[in-house]
């Protein structure tokens, strides 16, 4: 394990308008993202994942990114995210005016076929291209690793599967690369693990934790991570979302959640946790969806009972 103290400050991507509402059965309105992705704009992020350039037969949820990019309200200094899979996607993603986009491979061969119908090695051939793209047009890339603590299909993912990517992330030029646990089942100390060994290979301060909450661990696993000194993390508004590509796993942990956990260790995020649990509440309500974040649940109720006492 590092010997840091925890960062003072974390980045925290909010990755609802793209990880969680790919997930939702019926097509989300486009003006409904836009209005996500405005009010939490306007809570301070610093990183937004908006949009996917994917094919829209494999996710038909995402198949207005060009609308949503052209119709949010930008922030200076915000950077919205998207992700591309291929060429097609990044021209997509360029035409629409994405600040990052971000290619997105796996740990395991059997997650790389079933979601982007490829092996690992040929997923990294047809991101050389995007990465001297996204270089030649000064676009930042991130690189996304799926099943990092674990795979839906081929169960456990050696720590070297998880290097090896990082390190193949890294020579395509990645200003950022994703430990992704897509499908929560990753544990504190796999987590240790397994950034103990990425740091070894790639700079600390440019990795994130992408952690869904299907066992109720990412809290957990963002703590670990902490104590490694990573200080990005991924979170999901209202804790939207789950995989199309991962059944029965579920959203990455709630914003709503991280942001609290920050608050009490005292890092800084820049973001307004009461304008956050105003937009997780506003979305669960539109969509018609459950809210599972904890803490946005817990903090509207006090205020429901705050304005119930006046
Ligand atoms: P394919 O079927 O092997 O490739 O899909 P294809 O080239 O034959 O394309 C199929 C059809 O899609 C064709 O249309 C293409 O033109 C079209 P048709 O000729 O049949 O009418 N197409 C596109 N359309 C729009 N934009 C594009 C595009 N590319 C092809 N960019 C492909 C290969 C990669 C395209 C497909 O598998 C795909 O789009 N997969 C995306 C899957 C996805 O988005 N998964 C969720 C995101 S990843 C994730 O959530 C994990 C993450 O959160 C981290 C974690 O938690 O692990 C990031
Ligand atoms: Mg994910």
């Amino acid at each position: 394990m590092a010997a840091n103290t925890l960062p003072g400050a974390v980045k925290i991507v909010e990755v609802g308008p793209r990880d969680g509402l790919q997930n939702e059965k019926d097509f989300v309105p486009t003006a409904v993202k836009i209005e996500l992705i405005d009010r939490l704009t306007q809570a301070g992020f610093a990183n937004i994942e908006a949009a996917s350039f994917v094919s829209p037969k494999w996710v038909p949820q995402m198949a207005d990114g060009a609308q949503v990019m052209d119709g949010i309200a930008r922030r200076t200094g915000t950077i919205y995210s998207a992700l591309t899979p291929n060429l097609r996607g990044f021209e997509g993603a360029l035409a629409a005016r994405a600040d990052e986009i971000v290619i997105f491979g796996a740990a395991s061969e059997a997650f790389s076929q079933k979601n982007i119908n490829c092996s690992i090695a040929e997923s990294i051939e047809r991101f050389a291209p995007v990465a001297e793209a996204a270089k030649a047009n000064g676009v930042r890339i991130r690189g996304s690793v799926s099943c990092a603590l674990g795979c839906p299909y081929q169960g456990d993912v050696p720590v070297e599967s998880v290097v090896d990517v990082v390190q193949r992330f890294a020579a395509l030029g990645c200003d950022e690369i994703d430990i992704a646990d897509t499908i929560g089942v990753g544990t504190a100390k796999r987590v240790h693990e397994v950034f103990e060994a990425v740091t070894k290979v790639f700079a600390r301060e440019r990795l994130s934790g992408h952690f869904h909450d299907t066992y109720g661990q990412a809290l957990a696993n963002i703590y670990a991570a902490l104590e490694e000194g990573i200080a990005i993390f991924h979170a999901s508004v209202a804790g939207l979302g789950g995989c199309p590509y991962a059944k029965g796993a579920t959203g990455n942990v709630a914003t709503e959640d991280v942001l609290y956990l920050m608050n009490g260790l005292g890092i800084h995020t820049g973001i307004d946790l009461d304008q956050v649990v105003a937009a997780g509440d506003f979305i669960s309500r539109t969509i018609g969806r459950a809210n599972v974040s904890r803490a946005g649940k817990a903090l509207l109720a006090k205020q429901q009972n705050a304005i119930a006492c006046a």
